[in-house]
């Protein structure tokens, strides 16, 4: 693979439970091509959600070399993490954490304000993206008004309108039921087209990691490829 943008090389993490050591990665080496869609399927517990946010620079990392878009996550100080945090990667959780008290639209635009971009851009940015998502008509719409599946469209929007150049995806339709677990998987199986990003996806449900153009299963510390 010419130039990754993602690569683990000897990533190896471990918790602390009182006095014992979780072994949660051990020695994992992994490469991902810009623009594709890699899926991590391992039971519960088995360190997905921990690998996620390693190569989201939410957790740190005992030892070996962590490489995301030319940063290398293991010698940057914190506030070069809170850069590339706000301006390289777009999160989307199994819960949707959107702002109750602000529409659909606003939910999608306030990172983009929060970025220091000027309010009408933000807003243009924001409209793009429901309509990417499939949700024009529902602009005005408050999270309460909106369906489980579609509270995740917007939490999917809001995660890419900063223009992430990866998006790191956690369970995302861990809380919907299956019609609309299929159309929020169908939209993030379609996002590295539609907007040039890459997709990390982890999750224990077999039948979403098969949307990964590559896939992994982590087990016992391990990261096997299944399928490349
Ligand atoms: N902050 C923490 N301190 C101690 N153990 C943790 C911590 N976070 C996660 N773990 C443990 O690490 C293991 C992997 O957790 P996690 O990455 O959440 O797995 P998954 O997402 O695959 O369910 C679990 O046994 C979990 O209990
Ligand atoms: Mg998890």
């Amino acid at each position: 693979m010419s130039d990754p943008i993602i690569s683990c090389k000897s990533l190896t993490k471990t918790f602390r439970s009182g006095a014992e050591k979780l072994k949660i990665l051990e020695s994992v080496d992994f490469q991902l091509e810009k623009g594709s869609i890699c899926t991590v399927l391992g039971p519960s517990g088995s360190g997905k959600s921990t690998f996620l946010a390693i190569l989201g620079s939410l957790e740190r990392f005992d030892s070996g070399v962590v490489r995301v878009c030319g940063y290398d996550l293991g010698t940057m100080p914190e506030k070069s993490l809170h850069v590339f945090r706000k301006d390289i990667v777009g999160f989307v959780f199994q819960f949707h954490f959107l702002l109750n008290d602000f529409t659909a639209l606003e939910n999608i635009a306030l990172p983009r304000y929060a970025a220091g971009i000027p309010r009408a851009e933000a807003w243009d940015s924001a409209r793009k993206l429901l309509n990417l998502v499939g949700l024009s008509d529902r602009a005005a719409h408050y999270p309460s008004q909106l369906s489980g599946g579609e509270r995740q469209r917007v939490a999917i929007a809001r995660a890419l309108v900063n223009k992430p150049s990866i998006v790191l995806a956690d369970e995302p339709t861990g809380n919907l039921d299956a019609a609309s677990a299929k159309e929020v998987a169908k939209l993030i199986s379609e996002l590295p087209t539609a907007t040039g990003t890459t997709v990390v996806l982890v999750t224990h449900d077999a039948e979403l990691a098969a949307l990964g153009s590559t896939s992994y299963s982590l087990k016992g510390g391990a990261l096997e490829c299944l399928r490349s």
